[in-house]
């Protein structure tokens, strides 16, 4: 009989897991990713319309979704990102955006005046962190007068990593994998009536990678939240 691998606790998984973007070279069994899509999907979502849709891709076609992201950024190409991006980051999100750039370029060990290491860096997501798998999560666009498919994919997104986390893979959301979205459409195949939200790569983590071992800042609950009426 196969050996059953107790699921870690809850607080386990939230308070363990980080961003990996250091993979082993090993491949992801395509039943262990459904398994974690089915805890993933237990998530809420708007009157459960569960606008989600997961483009879960590998091998050759991932191949070419890397070398298109790269090519498209050393040749310059604007960023297409299919959703509103707002403004560059300032004040008190700036600061932490270069809160941890800091502690993921320190544990790195890449100076500031690195410029080299620090393209390296930036090309490294736009390869999905060469990790074996990265889910595509797109949502239907016939519902995109709303701002609900973004709350309810960062929810499934996030049930998505955990979940993960939960069963040994590591994961990073990330944008920099959909920012040359006709690259991702074409390889990838998405239809046109879904609107590209976000990558994540998945695989093993490499516990030898520096920035895998980075457990980013947050801020107490006294600062992030009022309690009203206690
Ligand atoms: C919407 C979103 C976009 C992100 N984009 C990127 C990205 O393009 N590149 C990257 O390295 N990390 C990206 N991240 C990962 C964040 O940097 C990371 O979640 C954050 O610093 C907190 O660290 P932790 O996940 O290790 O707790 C993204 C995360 C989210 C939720």
């Amino acid at each position: 009989m196969p050996d059953i691998i107790p699921s870690p606790p809850y607080d386990d998984v939230v308070l363990g897991r980080r961003s990996i973007r250091g993979y082993l070279d090993k491949p992801v069994p395509r039943e262990l990713i459904a398994e974690v899509l089915t805890l993933a999907m237990r998530s809420p979502s708007s009157m459960n319309t569960q606008p989600w849709h997961f483009h879960v891709i590998t091998g050759k076609p991932l191949d070419r979704i890397r070398q298109g992201n790269t090519d498209n950024i050393l040749a310059g190409a604007a960023d297409s990102r299919e959703f509103r991006r707002g403004q560059p980051f300032a004040g008190v999100h700036r600061e932490r955006q270069v809160g941890v750039a800091r502690q993921l370029f320190g544990a790195m060990g890449i100076e500031r005046e690195d410029k080299e290491r620090r393209q390296d860096w930036v090309l490294r997501g736009f390869r999905q962190f060469d990790a074996p798998v990265c889910v595509i999560v797109t949502y239907d666009r016939e519902l995109s007068d709303s701002d609900d498919n973004a709350f309810d994919c960062g929810a499934v997104t996030t049930a998505l990593v955990n979940a993960a986390w939960s069963r040994g893979l590591g994961c990073v959301i990330n944008s920099q994998g959909i920012m040359q979205s006709p690259v991702v459409r074409e390889h990838a195949r998405i239809p046109d009536d879904q609107v590209i939200m976000k990558a994540v790569a998945l695989g093993w983590p490499d516990h030898r990678f520096p920035a895998n071992a980075v457990v980013s800042e947050r801020r107490s609950v006294e600062e992030a939240a009022r309690f009203v009426g206690f």
